[in-house]
């Protein structure tokens, strides 16, 4: 089985004023290694929450496809390597709604990260209506399949997370058989793009996730961990999944 991986998504929040609770979250890393737990923090505070974390990993939520360029406001993945990233989360359904990423994008942007020796996150997700059409297994294995990144040597380069758009800061979760059912497929489609090595990669489970339903979620056959948002942003409610993640 897979070592349980819960990783922050702080999205647009936190200032360098956050940085105490950083330090707070690696002591409760530290006090559950049966769970790797990581914060994707804000590009503004890679460099320092890398810093102030020496167990916990640092991750950005984002990079641009390109090594460097006239690409004004973004950043690279090299960037973010220097500043001592060791995750990206890539094509969040946030940014393929907010900032038009397609497929394409996604799976560029997960092998300039990849080829900076950090692991990509990457995301995929059915929207709420395609849940209710019954077609969300078919829509989500889908758009991994145009997203995964070709790559030789997956050795913890690659994580996805299965992040249903509707239950994304709403509090409403799929029923623990969706998520069976939709893990279960995402783990075929690995294995069948990158052959054995397709089972050693974390599926995590995103959207909602809470210190109520973490261990449920996380005693499901190939849900390998979470990715935490609403929930990361106090230690008080990242504590229990942390915990869990720990005890699953
Ligand atoms: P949530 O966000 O935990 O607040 O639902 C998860 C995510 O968007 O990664």
């Amino acid at each position: 089985m897979l070592k349980k991986r819960i990783v922050g998504n702080w999205k647009m929040n936190g200032l360098k004023s956050d940085l105490a609770y950083i330090i707070e979250i690696s002591q409760q890393a530290a006090a559950h290694p049966k769970a790797d737990v990581a914060i994707c923090v804000p590009a503004t505070l890679i460099e320092s929450a890398a810093k102030a974390s020496d167990i916990m990993a640092i991750g950005a939520q984002d990079c641009h496809a390109s090594h460097s360029g006239a690409h004004t406001g973004c950043v690279s993945a090299a960037m973010v390597a220097e500043c001592g990233a060791k995750y990206v989360i890539v094509g969040h359904s946030e940014r393929r709604t907010d900032q038009g990423e397609s497929n394409a994008d996604v799976k560029a942007k997960a092998q300039a990260v990849i080829a900076q020796q950090m692991c990509a996150i990457l995301c995929v997700g059915e929207s709420e209506d395609h849940r209710n059409s019954g077609n969300a297994v078919a829509i989500v294995i889908e758009q991994l399949n145009l997203s995964l990144p070709d790559i030789d040597n997956l050795e913890n380069s690659l994580c996805v997370a299965y992040e249903p758009i509707w239950a994304i800061g709403t509090g409403r979760i799929p029923s623990l058989e969706e998520v069976a059912e939709m893990h279960m497929a995402i783990r075929q489609a690995l294995v069948v793009k990158y052959g054995d090595s397709g089972n050693d990669i974390h599926i995590l489970y995103g959207g909602s996730m809470n210190g109520d339903n973490a261990a449920d979620l996380l005693n499901i056959a190939h849900v390998d961990g979470g990715l935490v948002g609403g929930a990361s942003l106090s230690a008080a409610k990242f504590t229990p999944v942390i915990e869990a993640a720990n005890n699953a």
